[in-house]
């Protein structure tokens, strides 16, 4: 129940989580996806390693997780899909409406990411046949490299395992159900970890482990690269599925009760864990074969089917890996993809499964530009960059219409959402409210408040603008 007459006011909760236990699992089957398993591994080899991965714990530190508490107490407080909560909490602090703008910049990024998250998770459904028919026992690294590389080149296949991953979303989504998922999700995600724990075993093994922690935990700063800064930050969003409402539709089914900034600790946590337990897999396997760590969006489809082709019972353990990893990016796509439909639900007055058939088309159509990047449309690239008579200062290069649908929704979209909810819950939503909502001792609260108001706004700025090349322009000013 809502515990003061302001909240009361306008929170009309239709639905709310049956536990914090339900909503922790919820929240953490959003944030464990193809973003621990898939995504991390490939990004932290294409940044050099152990580097990467200090700079990206320390953003789920230092940003993530106040802007978990900043994200889910709005959501909580607001209770309605993100445009409209942030429009009411805005009034209720006396502020324009026209901080609807975060809801939708969220409703946006979730809709154009779902259009290549599914393509990816694609992949995944694509390898569970594979797995199950022993397509890759016995297969050396070039095979299995060989296997991937057919894969992605047929853009009807790819366009087979895209379509039937977006119509595993709808469906849930349209159903509306929370019950189905969440079971799910309480029985899928230990028997992930138990998986993970089973293949770091095998990479044990490889003889190369010790090499994959040294260049995963080893930092190396020399290999970091503005670029890899900015990668780093927008992964720590994306990976904890922050900045674009998805959280935030969750959390306003949170009953009032739970705590936020615990749960919001869990599940950082356990998003965490997941993405190194795939790291120690992954890189043992990669230097053990002689492969590239900076292989790219297929490492995992490499490195992966190599383990299980060469274990034993690893027909039945890569089946089962690839089931799990389709479950984990189901359990994140439907939360893609709910800010959009609880706002188009509302603004149009559709019905839940209207909504969710409409949606479903659309993210499909724009999923096929994603498709089509790996095949057909391979050589249609562009590269942005910004160009002063102090240098060129490169923002893309030769990136595919994936590349850039990526670098668009992680490195801008989803950190500018993140920057916009610091600054609304650090210094524009009333102190009384948000102590009201997050109700920590006086101490967490200032560490908390500071955090959102000075530590993580800065940090995005300062990457963005580094990234933009404009530090080092003014640095080159200066000089
Ligand atoms: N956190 C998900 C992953 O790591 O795969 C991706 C994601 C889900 C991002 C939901 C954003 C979001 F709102």
């Amino acid at each position: 129940m809502p515990d003061s007459a302001s909240v009361d006011t306008y929170a009309v909760k239709k639905e709310q989580w049956s536990s914090r236990f339900t909503f922790i699992l919820a929240a953490t089957g959003s944030a464990v996806g193809l973003g621990n398993i898939w995504k991390f591994p490939y990004i932290t080899g294409e940044n050099g390693g152990g580097a990467f991965v200090l700079i990206y714990l320390f953003c789920i530190a230092a940003i993530g997780i106040p802007i978990m508490m900043a994200e889910i107490m709005l959501g909580r407080r607001g209770g309605h899909d993100p445009v409209t909560t942030m429009k009411l909490l805005a009034k209720e602090s006396g502020h324009s409406s026209s901080w609807g703008i975060l809801g939708w910049l969220g409703v946006i990024a979730g809709f154009l990411i779902l259009s290549y998250y599914s393509v990816i998770a694609g992949w995944a459904l694509a390898y569970v046949p594979m797995m199950s028919l022993g397509n890759f026992s016995g297969l050396d690294a070039q095979e299995v490299n060989a296997v991937f590389g057919e894969l992605v080149s047929n853009p009807i296949t790819l366009m087979i395992w895209h379509s039937l991953f977006i119509i595993m979303t709808m469906f849930v989504v349209a159903r509306g159900v929370r019950g189905g998922l969440e079971k799910a999700v309480t029985y899928l995600m230990p028997l992930l970890f138990m998986l993970l724990i089973i293949l770091i075993l095998y990479a044990i093994g490889t003889g190369a482990f010790q090499q994959g922690l040294s260049y995963l935990f080893n930092p190396d700063f020399s290999k970091i690269t503005t670029e890899g800064v900015l990668s780093a930050m927008g992964h720590a969003f994306f990976t904890l599925s922050l900045g674009m409402g998805a959280i935030m539709v969750y959390g306003s089914y949170l009953p009032k009760k739970t705590s936020i900034a615990q749960a919001s600790i869990a599940v950082a946590m356990m998003d965490t864990l997941v993405a190194l337990l795939a790291g120690m897999v992954i890189f043992p396997i990669v230097f053990a074969n002689g492969l590239e760590p900076g292989a790219g969006p297929g490492l995992i489809f490499k490195t992966l089917p190599l383990a299980f082709g060469n274990m034993s019972y690893g027909t039945l353990f890569g089946t089962l890996f690839f089931i799990l990893l389709v479950f984990a990016a189901w359990t994140s796509s439907i939360s893609l993809i709910e800010p959009a439909v609880t706002w188009s639900m509302k603004t149009f007055q559709l019905s839940r499964i209207k909504t969710s058939v409409i949606l479903g088309l659309l993210v499909w159509l724009m999923g096929l530009m994603t498709v089509f990047s790996f095949n057909l449309a391979s050589d249609f690239t562009i590269s942005t960059s910004i160009s002063t008579q102090y240098g060129e200062f490169v923002i893309l290069k030769d990136a595919t219409a994936f590349d850039f649908l990526d670098y668009l929704t992680s490195n801008i979209m989803l950190p500018l959402g993140g920057l916009m909810i610091a600054i609304y819950a650090g210094w524009l939503m009333k102190k009384e409210f948000s102590a009201e909502e997050l109700k920590i001792n006086p101490l967490w609260f200032s560490i908390w408040l500071f955090l959102v108001r000075y530590i993580a706004p800065l940090m995005v700025i300062i990457v963005f603008l580094n990234a933009l090349g404009i530090v080092a322009f003014v640095r080159h000013i200066i000089n």
